[in-house]
Protein backbone atom coordinates (compact mmCIF):
# COMPACT_ATOMS: atom_id res chain seq x y z
CA UNK A 1 0.00 0.00 0.00
CA UNK A 2 1.03 3.73 -1.00
CA UNK A 3 2.14 5.46 2.36
CA UNK A 4 0.49 8.67 3.09
CA UNK A 5 1.54 11.82 4.53
CA UNK A 6 0.60 12.00 8.18
CA UNK A 7 -0.09 16.03 8.69
CA UNK A 8 0.42 17.33 11.80
CA UNK A 9 -1.58 20.10 13.97
CA UNK A 10 0.88 22.75 13.32
CA UNK A 11 1.02 22.21 9.63
CA UNK A 12 -2.94 22.29 8.94
CA UNK A 13 -2.85 25.30 11.76
CA UNK A 14 -0.32 27.28 9.22
CA UNK A 15 -2.72 26.88 6.14
CA UNK A 16 -5.53 28.02 8.64
CA UNK A 17 -4.72 30.41 11.05
CA UNK A 18 -5.23 33.73 8.86
CA UNK A 19 -8.55 32.98 7.72
CA UNK A 20 -11.25 35.32 9.71
CA UNK A 21 -14.41 34.83 7.87
CA UNK A 22 -17.99 33.06 8.39
CA UNK A 23 -18.39 33.77 12.26
CA UNK A 24 -17.06 30.95 14.35
CA UNK A 25 -17.58 27.90 11.84
CA UNK A 26 -14.22 28.81 10.18
CA UNK A 27 -11.74 30.35 12.54
CA UNK A 28 -8.90 28.02 13.86
CA UNK A 29 -7.01 27.89 16.80
CA UNK A 30 -3.69 25.42 17.15
CA UNK A 31 -6.18 23.48 19.71
CA UNK A 32 -8.80 23.13 17.31
CA UNK A 33 -6.39 22.10 14.80
CA UNK A 34 -5.32 18.97 16.82
CA UNK A 35 -8.87 17.78 16.99
CA UNK A 36 -9.16 18.41 13.13
CA UNK A 37 -6.09 16.32 12.76
CA UNK A 38 -6.76 12.90 13.80
CA UNK A 39 -10.32 13.04 11.56
CA UNK A 40 -7.97 13.92 8.11
CA UNK A 41 -5.17 11.47 8.83
CA UNK A 42 -8.09 8.87 9.28
CA UNK A 43 -9.59 10.16 5.77
CA UNK A 44 -6.34 10.48 3.97
CA UNK A 45 -5.45 7.24 5.49
CA UNK A 46 -8.45 5.07 4.26
CA UNK A 47 -8.31 7.37 1.06
CA UNK A 48 -5.18 5.16 0.26
CA UNK A 49 -6.35 2.20 1.23
CA UNK A 50 -9.60 2.52 -0.84
CA UNK A 51 -7.57 4.37 -3.72
CA UNK A 52 -10.13 7.02 -3.47
CA UNK A 53 -9.79 11.08 -4.56
CA UNK A 54 -10.87 13.98 -2.98
CA UNK A 55 -12.14 16.54 -5.05
CA UNK A 56 -13.05 19.82 -3.01
CA UNK A 57 -14.72 23.00 -4.71
CA UNK A 58 -13.23 26.25 -3.33
CA UNK A 59 -16.65 27.09 -1.08
CA UNK A 60 -16.46 23.67 0.35
CA UNK A 61 -15.29 24.15 4.41
CA UNK A 62 -11.51 25.54 4.33
CA UNK A 63 -9.89 22.19 6.70
CA UNK A 64 -11.60 20.03 4.06
CA UNK A 65 -9.67 21.92 1.36
CA UNK A 66 -6.61 22.39 3.31
CA UNK A 67 -6.87 18.88 5.55
CA UNK A 68 -7.69 16.59 2.82
CA UNK A 69 -8.27 17.84 -0.92
CA UNK A 70 -6.34 16.35 -3.40
CA UNK A 71 -7.65 18.47 -6.28
CA UNK A 72 -9.21 22.10 -5.43
CA UNK A 73 -11.03 24.52 -7.78
CA UNK A 74 -14.07 25.47 -9.87
CA UNK A 75 -16.25 23.38 -11.16
CA UNK A 76 -14.85 23.66 -14.97
CA UNK A 77 -11.40 22.58 -13.54
CA UNK A 78 -12.64 19.66 -11.64
CA UNK A 79 -14.44 18.18 -13.93
CA UNK A 80 -11.17 18.22 -15.98
CA UNK A 81 -9.66 16.47 -12.56
CA UNK A 82 -12.23 14.11 -12.66
CA UNK A 83 -11.51 12.80 -15.92
CA UNK A 84 -8.13 12.80 -15.31
CA UNK A 85 -7.92 10.41 -11.78
CA UNK A 86 -6.85 6.74 -12.48
CA UNK A 87 -8.53 6.59 -8.20
CA UNK A 88 -11.34 3.53 -8.32
CA UNK A 89 -13.71 6.29 -6.07
CA UNK A 90 -13.97 9.74 -6.48
CA UNK A 91 -15.57 11.58 -3.59
CA UNK A 92 -16.74 15.07 -4.59
CA UNK A 93 -16.76 17.39 -1.72
CA UNK A 94 -19.45 19.93 -3.43
CA UNK A 95 -23.66 19.71 -3.94
CA UNK A 96 -25.18 16.90 -6.16
CA UNK A 97 -24.71 18.71 -9.61
CA UNK A 98 -20.80 18.29 -9.56
CA UNK A 99 -20.83 15.30 -8.51
CA UNK A 100 -23.15 13.67 -10.83
CA UNK A 101 -20.65 15.37 -13.61
CA UNK A 102 -17.98 13.39 -12.51
CA UNK A 103 -20.16 9.94 -12.83
CA UNK A 104 -20.82 11.41 -15.91
CA UNK A 105 -17.45 11.41 -17.19
CA UNK A 106 -17.12 8.40 -15.04
CA UNK A 107 -19.38 6.05 -15.54
CA UNK A 108 -17.26 2.99 -14.17
CA UNK A 109 -15.94 4.64 -11.11
CA UNK A 110 -17.99 5.01 -7.47
CA UNK A 111 -18.65 8.47 -7.19
CA UNK A 112 -19.76 9.72 -3.69
CA UNK A 113 -21.39 12.82 -2.66
CA UNK A 114 -20.93 13.69 1.20
CA UNK A 115 -23.03 16.53 1.56
CA UNK A 116 -26.00 16.14 3.96
CA UNK A 117 -27.85 18.90 2.08
CA UNK A 118 -26.48 18.65 -1.30
CA UNK A 119 -28.68 21.15 -3.18
CA UNK A 120 -28.15 23.75 -5.40
CA UNK A 121 -30.90 27.00 -6.06
CA UNK A 122 -30.00 27.20 -9.41
CA UNK A 123 -30.19 23.55 -10.16
CA UNK A 124 -33.36 22.87 -8.06
CA UNK A 125 -34.99 25.99 -10.03
CA UNK A 126 -35.60 24.18 -13.36
CA UNK A 127 -36.49 20.33 -14.64
CA UNK A 128 -35.72 17.70 -17.50
CA UNK A 129 -40.06 18.75 -18.52
CA UNK A 130 -39.66 22.33 -18.16
CA UNK A 131 -36.70 22.17 -20.53
CA UNK A 132 -38.77 20.28 -22.99
CA UNK A 133 -41.69 23.19 -22.58
CA UNK A 134 -38.93 25.00 -24.03
CA UNK A 135 -37.78 23.02 -27.13
CA UNK A 136 -41.24 23.01 -27.96
CA UNK A 137 -41.85 26.99 -27.44
CA UNK A 138 -38.43 27.90 -28.69
CA UNK A 139 -37.74 24.94 -31.51
CA UNK A 140 -34.77 26.35 -33.37
CA UNK A 141 -32.75 27.54 -30.51
CA UNK A 142 -29.78 26.12 -29.26
CA UNK A 143 -29.93 24.96 -25.55
CA UNK A 144 -27.47 25.72 -23.62
CA UNK A 145 -26.81 24.57 -19.81
CA UNK A 146 -25.14 25.91 -17.04
CA UNK A 147 -23.21 22.93 -15.15
CA UNK A 148 -25.35 23.82 -12.35
CA UNK A 149 -28.18 21.89 -13.75
CA UNK A 150 -29.14 18.02 -13.09
CA UNK A 151 -28.31 15.53 -14.92
CA UNK A 152 -31.84 15.03 -16.49
CA UNK A 153 -31.93 18.47 -17.53
CA UNK A 154 -28.17 18.16 -18.52
CA UNK A 155 -29.81 15.18 -21.38
CA UNK A 156 -32.28 17.53 -22.82
CA UNK A 157 -30.20 20.58 -23.88
CA UNK A 158 -27.39 20.84 -26.59
CA UNK A 159 -24.10 22.24 -24.63
CA UNK A 160 -23.25 22.48 -21.01
CA UNK A 161 -21.26 25.82 -19.67
CA UNK A 162 -19.86 26.94 -16.79
CA UNK A 163 -18.80 30.24 -14.96
CA UNK A 164 -15.33 29.63 -16.75
CA UNK A 165 -16.43 29.28 -20.63
CA UNK A 166 -19.82 30.76 -21.23
CA UNK A 167 -19.20 33.41 -22.99
CA UNK A 168 -16.93 32.35 -25.20
CA UNK A 169 -18.68 28.77 -26.08
CA UNK A 170 -22.22 31.18 -26.65
CA UNK A 171 -19.73 33.10 -28.82
CA UNK A 172 -18.61 30.22 -30.85
CA UNK A 173 -21.85 28.63 -31.24
CA UNK A 174 -22.96 29.06 -35.08
CA UNK A 175 -26.69 29.43 -34.29
CA UNK A 176 -27.77 33.14 -33.87
CA UNK A 177 -30.73 32.09 -31.40
CA UNK A 178 -29.86 30.50 -27.51
CA UNK A 179 -31.94 29.29 -25.22
CA UNK A 180 -30.02 30.10 -21.37
CA UNK A 181 -30.62 27.98 -18.55
CA UNK A 182 -31.09 28.31 -15.57
CA UNK A 183 -29.83 31.56 -14.18
CA UNK A 184 -31.15 34.26 -15.35
CA UNK A 185 -28.52 36.71 -13.52
CA UNK A 186 -26.01 35.15 -15.75
CA UNK A 187 -28.33 35.26 -18.60
CA UNK A 188 -28.39 38.65 -18.81
CA UNK A 189 -24.77 38.88 -18.02
CA UNK A 190 -24.54 36.90 -21.56
CA UNK A 191 -26.65 39.39 -23.09
CA UNK A 192 -24.71 42.40 -22.21
CA UNK A 193 -21.39 40.56 -22.98
CA UNK A 194 -22.51 39.29 -26.35
CA UNK A 195 -23.55 43.32 -27.25
CA UNK A 196 -20.35 44.30 -26.02
CA UNK A 197 -18.30 41.66 -27.82
CA UNK A 198 -20.67 42.73 -30.89
CA UNK A 199 -21.73 39.51 -31.24
CA UNK A 200 -25.42 39.25 -32.71
CA UNK A 201 -27.46 36.63 -30.68
CA UNK A 202 -31.16 36.40 -29.94
CA UNK A 203 -30.92 35.39 -26.00
CA UNK A 204 -33.54 33.65 -24.17
CA UNK A 205 -33.12 32.67 -20.35
CA UNK A 206 -34.90 31.29 -17.80
CA UNK A 207 -35.82 32.29 -14.19
CA UNK A 208 -33.64 30.42 -12.01
CA UNK A 209 -30.99 32.71 -9.39
CA UNK A 210 -28.16 31.70 -6.95
CA UNK A 211 -29.45 32.52 -3.30
CA UNK A 212 -25.72 33.91 -2.42
CA UNK A 213 -24.71 35.56 -5.51
CA UNK A 214 -28.23 37.41 -5.89
CA UNK A 215 -27.39 39.11 -2.58
CA UNK A 216 -25.24 40.96 -3.82
CA UNK A 217 -25.90 44.89 -5.31
CA UNK A 218 -23.91 47.46 -6.53
CA UNK A 219 -24.23 49.87 -3.46
CA UNK A 220 -22.21 47.39 -1.66
CA UNK A 221 -19.39 47.96 -4.61
CA UNK A 222 -20.08 51.79 -4.24
CA UNK A 223 -19.22 51.43 -0.71
CA UNK A 224 -16.48 49.94 -0.45
CA UNK A 225 -15.32 52.15 -3.10
CA UNK A 226 -15.43 55.03 -1.16
CA UNK A 227 -14.01 53.22 1.75
CA UNK A 228 -11.36 51.56 0.15
CA UNK A 229 -10.59 53.67 -3.31
CA UNK A 230 -7.41 51.33 -4.25
CA UNK A 231 -9.70 47.81 -3.52
CA UNK A 232 -10.27 45.52 -6.53
CA UNK A 233 -14.06 44.36 -6.57
CA UNK A 234 -14.07 41.13 -7.98
CA UNK A 235 -17.09 39.23 -8.72
CA UNK A 236 -19.19 35.98 -10.17
CA UNK A 237 -20.95 36.23 -13.46
CA UNK A 238 -24.21 34.90 -11.18
CA UNK A 239 -24.19 38.40 -9.59
CA UNK A 240 -26.81 40.91 -11.13
CA UNK A 241 -25.62 43.11 -14.02
CA UNK A 242 -25.43 45.99 -11.83
CA UNK A 243 -22.57 43.88 -9.69
CA UNK A 244 -21.32 42.99 -12.51
CA UNK A 245 -21.10 46.70 -14.46
CA UNK A 246 -19.30 48.25 -11.20
CA UNK A 247 -16.88 45.12 -10.87
CA UNK A 248 -13.30 45.48 -11.73
CA UNK A 249 -13.05 41.61 -12.84
CA UNK A 250 -16.07 39.03 -13.79
CA UNK A 251 -15.21 34.99 -13.85
CA UNK A 252 -15.20 32.01 -12.43
CA UNK A 253 -14.00 31.15 -9.42
CA UNK A 254 -10.24 30.05 -10.18
CA UNK A 255 -10.13 33.00 -12.39
CA UNK A 256 -10.96 35.29 -9.83
CA UNK A 257 -8.15 33.72 -7.99
CA UNK A 258 -6.22 34.07 -10.74
CA UNK A 259 -6.60 37.75 -10.98
CA UNK A 260 -6.02 38.25 -7.44
CA UNK A 261 -2.76 36.62 -7.72
CA UNK A 262 -1.42 38.87 -11.10
CA UNK A 263 -2.77 42.11 -9.73
CA UNK A 264 -0.74 44.07 -8.14
CA UNK A 265 -3.45 45.57 -5.93
CA UNK A 266 -3.83 44.97 -2.26
CA UNK A 267 -7.07 45.37 -1.09
CA UNK A 268 -10.05 43.12 -3.06
CA UNK A 269 -13.42 42.31 -2.49
CA UNK A 270 -14.39 39.27 -3.43
CA UNK A 271 -18.15 38.71 -4.64
CA UNK A 272 -18.89 35.49 -4.03
CA UNK A 273 -19.15 32.69 -1.58
CA UNK A 274 -16.99 32.71 1.23
CA UNK A 275 -14.75 30.14 0.30
CA UNK A 276 -12.98 32.37 -2.31
CA UNK A 277 -12.39 35.11 0.40
CA UNK A 278 -10.73 32.40 2.70
CA UNK A 279 -8.21 30.87 0.08
CA UNK A 280 -7.30 34.66 -0.25
CA UNK A 281 -6.88 34.92 3.48
CA UNK A 282 -4.51 32.12 3.69
CA UNK A 283 -3.08 31.53 0.40
CA UNK A 284 -2.50 35.65 -0.08
CA UNK A 285 -1.57 36.62 3.46
CA UNK A 286 0.22 39.96 2.06
CA UNK A 287 -3.39 41.19 0.56
CA UNK A 288 -6.39 42.25 2.54
CA UNK A 289 -10.09 40.91 1.94
CA UNK A 290 -12.75 44.04 2.16
CA UNK A 291 -16.26 44.28 2.62
CA UNK A 292 -18.50 40.88 3.58
CA UNK A 293 -19.45 37.39 2.00
CA UNK A 294 -22.21 35.09 2.58
CA UNK A 295 -22.15 31.52 2.64
CA UNK A 296 -23.65 28.27 0.66
CA UNK A 297 -25.65 26.22 2.86
CA UNK A 298 -25.53 23.17 0.46
CA UNK A 299 -21.44 23.81 0.07
CA UNK A 300 -20.85 23.82 3.67
CA UNK A 301 -22.92 21.06 4.43
CA UNK A 302 -19.94 18.92 3.75
CA UNK A 303 -17.51 18.42 6.66
CA UNK A 304 -14.76 15.68 7.58
CA UNK A 305 -17.07 13.86 9.91
CA UNK A 306 -19.80 13.28 6.32
CA UNK A 307 -16.45 12.66 4.06
CA UNK A 308 -15.21 9.66 6.52
CA UNK A 309 -18.45 8.22 7.07
CA UNK A 310 -18.62 7.99 3.16
CA UNK A 311 -15.53 6.50 2.59
CA UNK A 312 -15.75 4.65 5.31
CA UNK A 313 -19.80 2.83 4.71
CA UNK A 314 -21.89 5.23 2.35
CA UNK A 315 -25.67 5.51 2.67
CA UNK A 316 -27.37 4.92 -0.06
CA UNK A 317 -27.97 8.97 -0.58
CA UNK A 318 -24.25 9.79 -0.63
CA UNK A 319 -23.77 7.19 -3.84
CA UNK A 320 -24.64 8.67 -7.13
CA UNK A 321 -26.34 6.55 -9.72
CA UNK A 322 -27.36 7.66 -13.29
CA UNK A 323 -29.65 5.47 -15.93
CA UNK A 324 -27.52 4.92 -18.10
CA UNK A 325 -29.18 5.84 -21.47
CA UNK A 326 -29.75 9.80 -19.01
CA UNK A 327 -25.96 9.50 -18.73
CA UNK A 328 -25.04 9.08 -22.24
CA UNK A 329 -27.19 11.76 -23.44
CA UNK A 330 -25.91 14.63 -20.66
CA UNK A 331 -22.56 13.17 -21.97
CA UNK A 332 -22.64 14.59 -25.12
CA UNK A 333 -23.75 17.97 -23.61
CA UNK A 334 -20.20 18.11 -21.52
CA UNK A 335 -18.68 16.74 -24.62
CA UNK A 336 -19.50 19.41 -26.96
CA UNK A 337 -18.04 22.08 -24.05
CA UNK A 338 -14.80 20.46 -23.81
CA UNK A 339 -14.68 20.32 -27.51
CA UNK A 340 -15.92 24.40 -27.61
CA UNK A 341 -13.88 24.74 -24.59
CA UNK A 342 -10.57 24.18 -26.71
CA UNK A 343 -8.71 27.67 -26.67
CA UNK A 344 -8.99 31.23 -25.24
CA UNK A 345 -10.80 32.74 -21.73
CA UNK A 346 -14.28 33.76 -20.94
CA UNK A 347 -13.70 36.08 -18.28
CA UNK A 348 -13.72 39.64 -18.39
CA UNK A 349 -11.14 42.08 -18.01
CA UNK A 350 -12.78 45.30 -17.51
CA UNK A 351 -11.91 48.65 -18.56
CA UNK A 352 -11.97 50.43 -16.16
CA UNK A 353 -8.70 50.46 -14.06
P1 LIG B 1 -17.84 27.84 -10.43
O1 LIG B 1 -18.23 27.29 -11.77
O2 LIG B 1 -17.16 29.15 -10.54
O3 LIG B 1 -17.15 26.81 -9.67
O4 LIG B 1 -19.20 28.16 -9.66
C1 LIG B 1 -20.07 27.15 -9.30
C2 LIG B 1 -21.05 27.68 -8.37
O5 LIG B 1 -21.87 26.95 -7.86
C3 LIG B 1 -21.03 29.11 -8.12
O6 LIG B 1 -22.01 29.45 -7.23
FE1 LIG C 1 -25.74 26.72 -6.04
FE2 LIG C 1 -25.35 29.25 -5.36
FE3 LIG C 1 -24.54 27.34 -3.72
FE4 LIG C 1 -23.27 27.77 -6.07
S1 LIG C 1 -23.37 29.13 -4.32
S2 LIG C 1 -23.88 25.77 -5.22
S3 LIG C 1 -25.01 28.36 -7.38
S4 LIG C 1 -26.65 27.77 -4.29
Amino acid sequence: MIAFHEITAQELYEKLRNIRIGGNVCQYSLKKCEELTLLVNEIQRLKVEKNAVILVHSYANPEIVYGVADFVGDSYKLSRDAINTHAKTIVFVAVRFMGETAKILNPEKEVLIPARDPGCTLADSITADDVNRLRVQYPDHTFICYVNTSVEVKAECDICVTSANVYQIVQKIPNDKIYFLPDKFMGMNLVNEMKRRMIDKTIHFWSGSCYVHEEYTREQIFKVRSEYPDAKIVSHPECNEGVVANSDFVGGTEQMLDYMRKSPAKQFLMLTECGLSSRLQSEFPDKELVGSCTLCKYMKSNSLEDILGALKNPQPRQVVTIPEAIRQRAAKSLEAMFMYAGQGSTSVKKTCE
